[in-house]
């Protein structure tokens, strides 16, 4: 039979968490510092909200940007937390999460060839969004010396008559890296010399510990010339409810909605309603879980540091990346073993693009308990390889 399946699905990498997990879905007693999702469930409230939606008979098809309710209820929330005004009426779109969100921008922007640049370690997406749509991902490296955070003369230096946008994505995963105002204002001075979209993924705004988060469009100048994508799965623990957000000026909204209309219609109804009630009542919520990640987050930091690992200390997100090229392993081979022979899953750093070689990722989406037992295995995998 023929090849039914377009090269650029072909040649498509697999996602190098996947591969990881795959392993690990066989394996009994590990321990997963892997996974990139709350461990809490979502807050009653909103679980109820959802269902009541359910009850009441909303089980059809909401406009495509969907509910305006909603639209407005994350404007309001935008503007509130960073003094950004979107017009929920054109500028805000409803997305199946960030990860769909992701689909539209880069289908909606680039053409053949098109670049972005892209600081990496990064979320595993964005590269393969890119080359789905036919663009160039162009990777720049971020370094644990500078806390992880964009080097903005790289990214001037990346610029070439193809480059369309550049794409942030802070608070980091899987660094934990928050972007200060100063990179972000020289960020937002490249982009306007060069003329170039900033796109931005916010995910993980929430999750910061005792830091500021700097919402990209509230610089000055740049709610014009940026794409803002956000989402309820982080801070809310609503990964299985697929709901995010991009906001955006009308003119380039509008091209997504174009794209969101064909492929999905509207995003899931029952969780729109959810999400409604999440911004109205899920605060404390936010709160608490914020304060149980810290404590998590300040064990896990403290437990490599003290074991060699050298572990810059995250200041956002729910990762902590450690350096694990002291056993003279690759990243790879340094996860493949430690869940091997210590059962303890982390993902490698390459995952997450070429920068990351030599770290993992641990996530600390997990309980306290498990992280102190997860240490102590790692303590012991450590002294067997020599490592210490
Ligand atoms: C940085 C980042 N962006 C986007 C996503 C996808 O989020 P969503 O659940 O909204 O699709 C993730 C999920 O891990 C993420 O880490």
């Amino acid at each position: 039979m023929k090849e039914f399946l377009a090269d650029k699905i072909t040649q498509l990498k697999p996602s190098g968490i996947r591969k990881f997990f795959d392993i690990v879905a066989t394996m009994k007693d590990v321990i997963s510092l892997g996974i990139g999702e709350p461990d809490f469930a979502t807050p009653e409230p909103i679980i109820r909200a959802g269902i009541k939606s359910l009850e009441m008979g909303e089980t059809h098809y909401t406009s495509n940007q969907g509910l305006i309710k909603l639209r407005e209820a994350v404007a309001d929330q935008i503007h509130k937390l960073y003094g950004v005004n979107y017009d929920p009426a054109t500028e805000i779109l409803m997305s199946v999460g960030v990860s769909e969100a992701l689909y539209l921008i880069f289908t909606a922007i680039l053409d053949p060839g098109d670049e972005v640049i892209i600081p990496n370690p990064c979320f595993v997406s964005y590269q393969a969004e890119v080359d789905l749509a036919g663009g160039v991902a162009v990777e720049i490296p971020t370094f644990m010396k500078d806390n992880f955070e964009p080097e903005p003369d790289l990214i001037e230096r990346a610029i070439t008559p193809r480059t369309k946008a550049i794409f942030i994505g802070y608070p980091n995963n899987p660094t934990g890296a928050v972007a200060s105002r100063e990179t972000l204002l020289r960020i937002a001075e490249i982009a306007e010399k060069h003329d170039l979209l900033v796109i931005s993924d916010e995910i993980y705004d929430r999750l910061v510990y005792g830091v500021e988060h700097i919402c990209f469009p509230s610089l000055p100048n740049m709610r014009e010339r940026s794409v803002l994508l956000g989402g309820f799965s982080k801070a809310y623990a609503m990964t299985g409810w697929r709901i995010g957000y991009v906001a955006a000026p009308a003119h380039i909204l509008q091209g997504l909605v174009r794209i969101h209309q064909y492929t999905v219609m509207s995003a899931p109804t029952v969780s729109q309603y959810a999400a409604i009630e999440a911004l109205r009542v899920g605060e404390p919520y936010v709160q608490q879980m914020l304060a149980e990640y810290d404590r998590r987050r300040k064990l896990i930091v403290k437990g490599f540091n003290r074991l060699g690992l050298d572990t810059f200390e995250p200041k956002g997100a729910f990762y902590a990346f450690p350096k694990v090229s002291n056993c003279g392993l690759s990243d790879e081979e340094f996860c493949d073993r430690l869940l091997k022979e210590a059962g303890v899953a982390m993902v490698p750093g390459t995952a997450f693009g070429a920068a990351g070689a030599g770290f993992a990722r641990a996530s600390y989406a997990t309980s306290y308990e498990k992280i102190e037992e997860a240490l102590q295995r790692i303590e012991t995998f450590l002294k067997k390889n020599t490592c210490q």
